[in-house]
């Protein structure tokens, strides 16, 4: 079994790919096969982690075709996979590079951000349009002696979002960030209905107007990548439905 992996740096042409033969052994994941690759074949090779846990969110890359974290995608899984996650295409996962998937794991950059060497990106755009939104709580009620409650059932609402990591793999699998670069995208949406629905946060609509732009909640086409990507189920989509919504709903009582 083969690991193929891709390899770039400022002033190279264009990219390449090295190929590496791999002794996997029971549990070893994609990261561990990184570590492998650095160790026998090229220490140079560059990539991110820190957790090893699928805690951190820095390790997300496109491995065999899919946005997933290394350190939590396991090589035999790979291999007994097949098609069973079957995303909307987009150019970055239907470009033509030669690969056996029976045979070998393909690893490559995450899409859509720009690679600074390697597996690295830099994802300062993802992380621009996560302040755009202001991910902070804000409240207009004083502040009460104890802590802030909420109603379980608005407390489990809440919870489907609140686990994003900030991998940027939902940036990464959606077309609609491949084509426009000003699409603020799944992640940072998601975050900004997190806060809309919150009932401890402000209580009117700024949070939803905030991305009632062409580039926010309308850009969206809902082609559900980014839930089939996410590793902590975040549904953006569903987010950016209920949010688009809720503003027709609110245009709709305001024009009465
Ligand atoms: S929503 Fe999911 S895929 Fe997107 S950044 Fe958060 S954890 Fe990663
Ligand atoms: S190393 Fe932290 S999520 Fe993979």
């Amino acid at each position: 079994m083969k690991l193929k992996i891709y390899r770039y740096e400022e002033g190279m042409v264009s990219p390449h790919y090295d190929v590496f033969k791999l002794e996997p052994y029971h549990g070893m994941t994609v990261l561990n096969a990184l570590f492998q690759f650095q160790e026998q074949f090229d220490d140079s090779l560059a990539f991110r982690y820190s957790c090893r846990g699928a805690v951190c969110g820095t390790c997300a890359m496109l491995i065999n075709k899919i946005p997933r974290l290394a350190c939590r995608t396991q090589i035999t899984s790979l291999i007994n996979e097949g098609h069973k996650i079957s995303l909307s295409p987009y150019p970055a996962i239907e470009d033509t590079v030669s690969w056996n998937p029976k045979d070998e794991v393909l690893v490559e950059p995450l899409p859509h951000l720009p690679v600074i060497k390697d597996l690295i990106i830099d994802t300062s755009k993802f992380f621009e349009d996560y302040l755009f939104v202001e991910p902070v709580f804000k409240s207009s009620d004083p502040a009460p002696e104890k802590e802030r409650l909420m109603e379980p059932v608005a407390v489990k609402e809440v919870e489907q979002y609140t686990n994003c990591i900030l991998c940027a793999a939902c940036f990464g699998a959606c077309p609609i960030n491949g084509e426009n670069p000003e699409y603020l995208g799944p992640a940072a949406l998601a975050k900004l209905y997190r806060f809309y629905i919150d009932t401890r946060d402000i209580k009117n609509n700024a949070r939803l107007k905030k991305a009632d732009i062409p580039n926010g909640w309308w850009a969206c086409e809902f082609h559900g990548n980014c839930r089939l990507v996410c590793p902590k189920n975040v549904p953006p989509n569903t987010a950016i439905a209920k949010a688009r919504a809720e503003i027709t709903r609110i245009r709709m009582h305001s024009d009465k």
